[in-house]
């Protein structure tokens, strides 16, 4: 590492909005001169964005602060940062846990960077605020994909699921303003992005805070008519907010993907009660009838926790009797981790690790069977895929990603990454499926019909208790 050279090298944790929020923070330094290194050893400033949401985040953090740190007793002007989440909640205990850390700032605040870096030549500097002071999507940004963004609609969450930290270090529901969304949008088709994920909490209560009613599906609508614009995902609708209008923009938009990841967390009306999920079984199921009906190709994926405190075999059972029944094409499943400032780490009846794990192994074992099922239904079926780049493992073959989200290898044919292409699926697999190039040269995406959706009226009498 050459002194005179600023550069830096960021880590991030957790979901997508820290993926978001880590181009921003990318952005910032390179805008202030920095150049980006191949790693912390070569960085002047190593950045850490940081996730709390499950318990061993925390531990990994600390693990790799101590790594760094040996390296910076090494060269002694690197300078170590720990931003986001954890950030947001550990807050002063990172200075004393790691008083080695040059800059500590929270969710609220990444603006503030440049001027905490300048700071932290003086002395550590540290920051935490209680409230969003500039929007995320402001600042400056450096993007990893020149033919993907993520977009973020709303920041903070206003809901009170009784395991879930994220309100408490992501704070109340912000909305960005429709206007603004789309102009975004724009600018980024208009430097080659094809593909965005919107990004929220609770993608489906967006606008509430705006003008008291919720406006996801006319943000679809705004979005379809983007010229250039070829695909929309969006991640998370919250099973209580989704509804019939909502279903009938996904299937009307030509450019909103047949995937949707629709978070269940339990399938026991017990446990979501003591959740504070705001659905029982039947709601949730009645919205993956909803969606299947007007959007038959859908791939649905889910959250599942595992463990929750009381949880008995019997609610157990009721998870693996949803997920036998939705037969989701994928499910992030998690064991039950207690997070300070949240109801549920004060509930009587948390599960010995053994009963929690062996749950676990049971609900792995039906969800794999279930996946390879789902993938089964592609073979032989002709996909659009986004080209993403070649395959880790093996450089001889791409990899593209279908509207449903499934990940396809294809051999090598030197298609450009950012580009279609339609692909045969000639194998499927647990978790990928394989493919071959049926169309030489670049297929465009190929528009879906437009439809119509006398269903959705009788679809959506289910959702009128959500809040
Ligand atoms: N323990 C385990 N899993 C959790 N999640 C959120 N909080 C916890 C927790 N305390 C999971 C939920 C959520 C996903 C992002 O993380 O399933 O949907
Ligand atoms: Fe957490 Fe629930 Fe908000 Fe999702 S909706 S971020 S699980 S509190």
């Amino acid at each position: 590492m050459k002194t005179e050279e600023r550069t830096y090298f960021i880590r991030t944790f957790g979901c997508q909005m820290n993926e978001h929020d880590s181009e921003r923070l990318a952005g910032m330094l390179e805008a202030e001169g920095y150049m980006p290194a191949s790693g912390a050893e070569d960085a002047t400033v190593v950045l850490f964005n940081t996730c709390c949401i499950r318990e061993n985040a925390d531990t990994r953090l600390y693990g790799n602060l101590g790594h760094v740190k040996s390296i910076k007793d090494r060269q002694p002007g690197k300078k170590i940062v720990v931003a986001g989440c954890l950030a947001q909640k550990d807050r002063s205990l990172i200075q004393e846990k790691a008083p080695y850390v040059d800059v500590v700032l929270g969710t609220h605040n990444l603006s503030s960077l440049p001027r905490l870096l300048r700071e932290a030549d003086e002395a550590p500097s540290f920051e935490i605020l209680e409230q969003t002071e500039t929007f995320p999507s402001a600042l400056p940004t450096k993007r990893n994909s020149p033919w993907h963004a993520w977009v973020s609609i709303s920041i903070g969450c206003n809901n009170s699921c009784t395991f879930c930290i994220v309100p408490a270090v992501r704070g109340r529901e912000e909305s960005r303003r429709m206007g603004d969304i789309v102009h975004e949008v724009e600018s980024l088709v208009s430097d080659g992005v094809v593909e965005v994920t919107l990004l929220g909490q609770n993608v489906n209560s967006y606008g509430r805070d705006l003008d008291g009613t919720p406006m996801f599906s006319k943000l679809l609508y705004a979005l379809n008519d983007v010229a250039g614009l070829k695909r929309v995902r969006f991640t998370s609708p919250h099973p209580k907010d989704f509804r019939a209008d909502s279903v009938r923009a996904m299937a009307e938009c030509e450019v909103v993907c047949e995937h949707i990841h629709l978070p269940v967390q339990s399938g026991s009306d017990r446990l979501l009660k003591r959740m504070k999920r705001a659905y029982t079984q039947e709601r949730y199921l009645e919205k993956v009838r909803m969606v299947r009906r007007a959007i038959p190709e859908v791939a649905i994926t889910t959250d599942i926790i595992v463990g929750f405190p009381g949880e008995t075999e019997a609610d157990f059972e009721q998870t693996l009797a949803v997920v036998a029944e939705v037969r989701f094409d994928g499910a992030y499943t998690f064991q039950y981790s207690p997070r300070p400032m949240t109801a549920a780490a004060g509930m009587a009846d948390h599960l010995p690790k053994e009963v929690v794990q062996e749950r676990y192994d049971r609900l792995l074992e039906l969800q794999e069977e279930i996946g390879v099922e789902r993938n089964a239904r592609h073979l032989g079926a002709t996909e659009e895929l986004l080209v993403e780049g070649s395959s880790r493992k093996d450089p001889e073959r791409l990899t593209g990603r279908t509207r449903t989200n499934k990940l396809v290898h294809f051999p090598n044919d030197g298609s450009a990454e950012g580009t279609f292409r339609s692909v045969k699926i000639t194998a499927t697999r647990p978790h990928y499926l394989e493919g071959e190039v049926t169309v030489q040269g670049a297929a465009t995406a190929a528009p879906r019909s437009r439809l119509s959706l006398p269903l959705m009226a009788a679809a959506s009498s289910g959702c009128s208790t959500c809040s």
